[in-house]
């Protein structure tokens, strides 16, 4: 939210799907906090895209629009300073997507790799509506004006995909209203999950920021360690202890970091021990947003007011776009 007009504008959005773990925080939102700062920013609850691969999982879709919003509210994502609102109830998305869908070319979509990936994935039939994903995604993104969209390599493919549309459309309409969007990649590892795989949201290997700090040592204590420590006098290599040593550093502090190192290279301390330790800063770290996620969680009015707040700001935003290039293609 700015009336600098020369500010960068920053889009990005998540699909609410479930509720949110740490490689979300870790991943996507610690980053989300800076940008808030430094740009104009659109962040999105993108339930449309949702029903891409859901479209008859519905009972959930209400509840985990609202997780997500608690979710982005309790880590810090700060209403005062960037627009925060759900996909669908901004209509004019929908309008731009059908008119963007008329100069898209289906071979686009249908070699999108990320795209690919999905449908693999999918038990079902792909629909219209999944082939369209990266489509509404340019939407979502062109239609904020977007500049610059934080996102990871998975989500690259689609952004070429928006590159593209725009270049076309400024082409055919020998316009420039839509600004070429940037990928903005973070290079924040990724944290592995407490059984050594990818940190999911459906997998039992995630902690996740709505559960209690029961549940999350309840995790923690057994999780994957070092395969070579079978007995507690073996000496460990804490490199090899993917889901459980990585957590030090980015929890704890320099100094514990290194202690657990030490301490497991010479069987000084078991895996036990070492989880205890570790859960105590764990459970540190998230208690404040816990803390103000239980509250929010509580006032769900007050959820309800930003996120109708920041549809009223992205409407704003998005009916002029929309209006832009209606005029640009003649289809007033
Ligand atoms: N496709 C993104 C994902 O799965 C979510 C998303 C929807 C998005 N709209 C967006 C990301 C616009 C960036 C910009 O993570
Ligand atoms: Fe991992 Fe700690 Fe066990 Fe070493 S002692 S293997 S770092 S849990």
């Amino acid at each position: 939210m700015s009336d600098n007009t020369s500010q960068k504008t920053v889009m990005s959005g998540m699909r609410p799907t479930g509720r949110l773990h740490l490689g979300h925080y870790f991943g996507v939102l610690k980053n989300w906090l800076t940008l808030q700062s430094q740009y104009d920013c659109y962040f999105e609850i993108a339930d449309w895209h949702a029903l891409t691969t859901r479209y008859d999982k519905t009972q959930d879709l209400r509840q985990n629009i609202t997780e997500m919003a608690l979710d982005w509210l309790a880590v810090g994502v700060d209403p005062n300073k960037a627009t925060l609102y759900v996909q669908s109830d901004v209509p004019e998305i929908a309008e731009l997507h059908l008119l963007l869908s008329m100069l898209t070319p289906n071979q686009w979509v249908a070699g999108d790799p990320t795209l690919k990936d999905m449908v693999k994935m999918l038990s079902d039939d792909l629909t219209y509506g999944l082939l369209g994903y990266p489509v509404l995604q340019t939407v979502d993104i062109v239609i904020m004006k977007g500049d610059l969209v934080p996102v990871g390599k998975d989500q690259l493919a689609h952004l070429e995909i928006s590159r593209d549309i725009v270049r076309r459309f400024n082409h055919v309409y020998q316009t420039d209203i839509l600004p070429e969007p940037q990928p903005l990649l973070t290079d924040i590892p990724m944290l592995a999950g407490l059984d050594g795989n990818k940190m999911g949201k459906s997998a039992n290997n995630a902690v996740f920021l709505a559960e209690s700090e029961e549940e999350t040592w309840q995790k923690l204590r057994t999780a994957v360690t070092d395969p070579a420590r079978i007995k507690k006098d073996d000496p460990g290599t804490p490199e090899k202890c993917v889901a459980v040593y990585p957590l030090y550093p980015v929890f704890g502090n320099e100094a514990a970091t290194k202690l657990a190192a030490d301490e497991c290279a010479t069987a000084k301390r078991g895996c036990m021990d070492c989880k205890k330790t570790l859960n105590e800063f764990v459970i540190e770290s998230l208690k404040p947003m816990r803390q103000k996620r239980a509250e929010l969680a509580n006032d769900p009015a007050y959820v309800q007011q930003v996120l109708t707040a920041g549809a009223e700001r992205a409407r704003e935003r998005a009916s002029q776009t929309l209006a832009e290039v209606k005029r640009a293609m003649k289809v007033v």
